[in-house]
């Protein structure tokens, strides 16, 4: 551990260009200020010198590091983990590259050494139960000096490597899925309002029709008014239903206190439709995005199928009985997680983009991977945002852990390179390389900020299905009504006969009236009377006017046509002319058939 101490040399070292050359050793009353002020003045003499004979024997033992460093030519391990470390082909010769490799050559530097680089064959970090050709066992079996690569710490491969003792940094493992559509969708109608009003908005649309009715004809019985025809209880309902969708009905009442009645509820649903309009307009635009899956739970939960890279450090979290993610290992069982070993372009383009996995993979790595698919579909379309961004990443890590740089068991490079880490990583040197080539705003966020959106199918399901119901459901009373009508045909034929039967010719006019329906084709029902009986009505009108003293006795009542019609003309007392209208035959038939 760093005490305050070694902090202030550090800071001394980075200052002067001398520290190039070796940790300058002060042997001097300078120490001896820089001690006491570390200490703050609550310790004694004593102890002050106890603490700088142990210093001294550190700076010894650094600077015979030093010297054993100096001109020495290690071997260094890496794996393949754009940008942290990864290694170029040149002159047939392997380079390292990467935030790691950054580290590496200023150490390099500064200690005068050289390096190979050397790759494990599997291109893993590895694990107890994972050694062959892995990383951790280059370094167990001593043919690595060190491994400069970000290895998060594991228990399981802390025991047969050393860890250095700076952190590099936390790393973030993070979910990156298919973008979903936009979260309004499908629901859209239905969002502007809560179910406790939908269903409020349904209980009013019931009742409103009968309490109308209801109170039509409360009035109507309390003041005997009859100017106001009494609605009948589908009008009062469907006038409700009309207005709800603001279509209107033909009824206009008349009384005062039904319209009061009617504009109330008007003015109801004036105020819900322009909310429900406003609050639309707002959902479809301003909707929040919801990704499906934001952390390891929503994971195990819907049993969703992730990829993750092979041999690195998720997969031995999940696979390593008490490590953090261990709970995700009966997915595992279930094949429902794949570890790959391809690169990160050819996962996302397979497992995500085409089978529509989640693919966990940690920080920056993901950063870059997403920037650089974003550069290429940039090229396919300049303008339509959502195909640039076709990916969401989570903003929740996944998991978190610490990484390091990693030793053999027995090796004595710690002493010396881990005060020099952390001098690195203090000065945040690690953020700034892993962050190297990105752009500083933020690629494909959650929100993507185009302002239009147009509606999709998806958004407009809800009508559709709005419709089929509507249609389904007006089959359905169709074929009711066909069938009712059926029933009562046959019922009516029936009792037609029944009443034939009694005699009651009447009331199968009656009957037939009622219901509106042409009854002359019915062979059932007696013909009209014949027109001689019609015609001795007229006679029979003609002899009591006759019989009557009003009329001149010498010019006797006599039918005539006039205009077309019948009339019986007689003269009465005073010697004028006077008309009664006859009827013609057929309208005493229409008057048989229909009016009884
Ligand atoms: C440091 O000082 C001690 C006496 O205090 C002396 O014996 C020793 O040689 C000195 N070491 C160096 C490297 O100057
Ligand atoms: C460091 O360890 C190596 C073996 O790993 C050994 O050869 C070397 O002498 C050691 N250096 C120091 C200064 O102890
Ligand atoms: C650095 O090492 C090289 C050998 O690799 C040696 O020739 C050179 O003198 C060393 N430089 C210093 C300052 O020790
Ligand atoms: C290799 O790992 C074993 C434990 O599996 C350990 O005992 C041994 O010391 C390690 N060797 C080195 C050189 O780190």
């Amino acid at each position: 551990m760093a005490t305050g101490f070694e902090l202030i040399l550090a800071a001394i070292c980075l200052n002067s260009t001398a520290c190039m050359q070796g940790i300058p050793l002060q042997n001097n009353s300078d120490t001896m200020q820089f001690s006491m002020i570390s200490q703050n003045g609550n310790s004694s003499f004593i102890n002050i010198l106890d603490e700088k004979k142990t210093e001294m024997a550190k700076q010894n033992r650094l600077k015979e590091m030093q010297n054993w460093l100096n001109g020495r030519k290690l071997r260094i391990a890496t794996i393949d983990d754009f940008p942290l470390s990864y290694t170029e082909k040149k002159n047939g010769e392997i380079v390292g590259k990467g935030v790691s490799f950054a580290l590496v050559d200023f150490l390099a530097k500064k200690y005068n050494f050289t390096y190979d680089v050397i790759k494990p064959d599997n291109d893993i970090i590895g694990s107890s139960y994972d050694m062959d050709k892995s990383l951790i066992e280059l370094l167990n079996q001593s043919r690595a000096d060190m491994a400069a690569a970000f290895i998060p710490l594991l228990s399981l491969i802390r025991q047969h490597v050393a860890y250095s003792e700076t952190t590099l940094d936390e790393g973030e493992w993070i979910m990156i899925m298919q973008r979903p559509p936009d979260s309004a969708s499908g629901s859209g109608l239905l969002a502007p309002f809560t179910f406790d009003v939908w269903i409020l908005i349904m209980i009013s649309l019931l009742a409103v029709g009968p309490i109308i009715y209801g109170l039509i004809m409360l009035r109507n019985k309390l003041t005997k008014d009859d100017s106001q025809y009494p609605y009948s209880l589908g009008h009062c309902v469907w006038f409700v239903y009309g207005a709800l969708m603001k279509q209107g009905s033909t009824l206009s009442p008349i009384a005062d206190s039904t319209r009061l009645l009617f504009a109330t509820w008007w003015i109801f649903i004036t105020i819900l439709t322009s909310f429900y309009t406003a609050n639309l307009t707002a959902f479809l635009t301003l909707s929040k995005f919801v990704l499906p899956f934001n952390e390891v739970d929503d994971v195990l939960k819907a049993q969703k199928n992730f990829v993750a890279s092979r041999g690195r450090g998720l997969e031995y979290a999940i696979k390593t009985e008490n490590e953090i993610l261990s709970k995700l290992n009966t997915m595992v069982q279930k094949n429902k997680v794949e570890f790959v070993n391809t690169s990160d372009t050819t996962i996302l383009r397979t497992f995500v983009e085409q089978k529509s996995f989640l693919y966990i993979r940690d920080r920056p790595a993901t950063d870059h991977m997403l920037y650089n698919d974003y550069k290429f579909r940039k090229t396919i379309d300049i303008k339509e945002e959502k195909i640039h961004c076709p990916f969401a990443k989570a903003k929740n890590p996944f998991m978190t852990k610490k990484r390091a740089f990693a030793y053999p068991l027995n090796s004595n490079l710690s002493l010396i390179f881990d005060p020099e880490l952390l001098n690195l990583v203090e000065s945040g040197i690690v953020k700034h390389l892993s962050a190297e080539n990105l752009p500083n705003a933020e690629i494909c966020p959650q929100n993507l900020a185009s302002t239009e959106r147009q509606l999709r199918n998806g958004d407009l399901m809800m009508t559709y299905y709005i419709m089929l119901a509507g249609f389904a459901t007006a089959i359905v009373v169709f074929f009711t009504e066909l069938i009712f009508r059926c029933l009562n045909a046959r019922r009516e034929r029936f009792q037609d006969e029944e009443f034939l039967r009694r005699g009651n010719v009447k009331n199968i006019a009656w009957n037939k009236n009622r219901n509106g329906i042409q009854t002359l084709s019915n062979n059932n029902i007696t013909p009209p009377p014949p027109y001689t009986s019609i015609y001795n009505q007229s006679r029979q009108l003609m002899q009591n006017l006759n019989r009557i003293n009003e009329i001149d006795p010498e010019k006797p009542a006599v039918k005539k046509l006039i205009n077309g019609r019948d009339y019986i003309v007689y003269r009465n007392i005073k010697g004028e002319n006077q008309l009664i209208p006859l009827r013609a035959p057929s309208a005493t038939l229409f008057q048989y058939s229909y009016v009884d």
